[in-house]
């Protein structure tokens, strides 16, 4: 059955969501049919699957062209797409056409912006339009370069009360849903008790009404890059390595083709 941001909603104190990244056609039909709630484009495709160093690399036409690729495989989970890096701190109309792109040109049904409290009137300004909004909030890795890299939120007592204050701002602003990341298990377990919308965790433990991997983390597509809250479910690297060593060797000995 299609999900939608009203199952996603009503899933709160219901049952876990479990939602996944994609970037293609491929990978999305896939967690379509393993039953994923929502598919998220993120702009981690940068990095995951383009070669960049960062999702800062990341613009609207890679965002808009990733999405329409996954779209295509006409998902019954919630297809949700990432705002990329910097366009939700333009002026309000500049950000709702930004949005609007993602929509009409990618066929997302939703889109995702990174941000923290004082994002709640540009929030409220893009959902009344019609355009329903995942927050993101905790770790924010479009501040990478501001930040010097990635790190866990929530362990001083000033970052726990601003996440409980971000948290509750994307829920003011009439957000669905609310993403944590690299939040202190405790506090993630706090801001889930505190907001009446689903929070969907990554590296935050599993006080959340929900939880979201990296297609390409959990699949095992690197075994260099594998972050500690990250449980690898495949080792797609060794299948494809083994498959394609297996393929050039047959070529060689003439076993293939027959
Ligand atoms: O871009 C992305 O993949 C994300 C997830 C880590 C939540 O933002």
């Amino acid at each position: 059955m299609k999900k939608t941001v009203q199952t996603i909603r009503n899933s709160k104190g219901e049952r876990r969501l479990a939602a996944i990244t994609a970037y293609d056609a491929l990978m999305g039909a896939l967690a379509s049919r393993a039953g994923m709630d929502i598919i998220l484009v993120g702009d981690s495709v940068g990095n995951t699957v383009l070669g960049h160093p960062t999702t800062v690399q990341v613009t609207m036409d890679v965002m808009v062209h990733h999405t329409a690729a996954v779209r295509r495989a006409e998902p019954e989970s919630l297809l949700v797409a990432d705002l990329p890096f910097a366009q939700a701190h333009r002026e309000r109309e500049a950000v709702l056409e930004q949005c609007a792109r993602l929509v009409q040109e990618g066929g997302a049904e939703a889109v995702k912006i990174e941000g923290d409290a004082n994002l709640e009137p540009v929030l409220s300004h893009i959902i009344n339009a019609g355009i329903p909004v995942l927050g993101h909030i905790g770790l924010l890795p479009q501040r990478v370069n501001a930040l010097g890299g990635y790190r866990k939120f929530g362990k001083t007592p000033e970052e726990h009360q601003a996440l409980l204050e971000d948290a509750a701002a994307m829920e003011r602003a009439g957000c669905f849903a609310v993403i944590g990341e690299m939040i202190e298990p405790a506090v993630a377990a706090e801001i889930t008790q505190s907001i009446g919308i689903p929070h969907i965790g990554i590296g935050c433990g599993p006080g959340c009404d929900g939880q979201i991997l990296v297609c390409t983390d959990m699949l095992g597509f690197q075994s260099k890059f594998h972050p500690s809250f990250v449980k690898t479910y495949a080792n797609l690297e060794e299948t494809i390595l083994e498959a394609f060593r297996s393929y050039g060797q047959e070529v060689q000995d003439g076993a293939f083709p027959k």
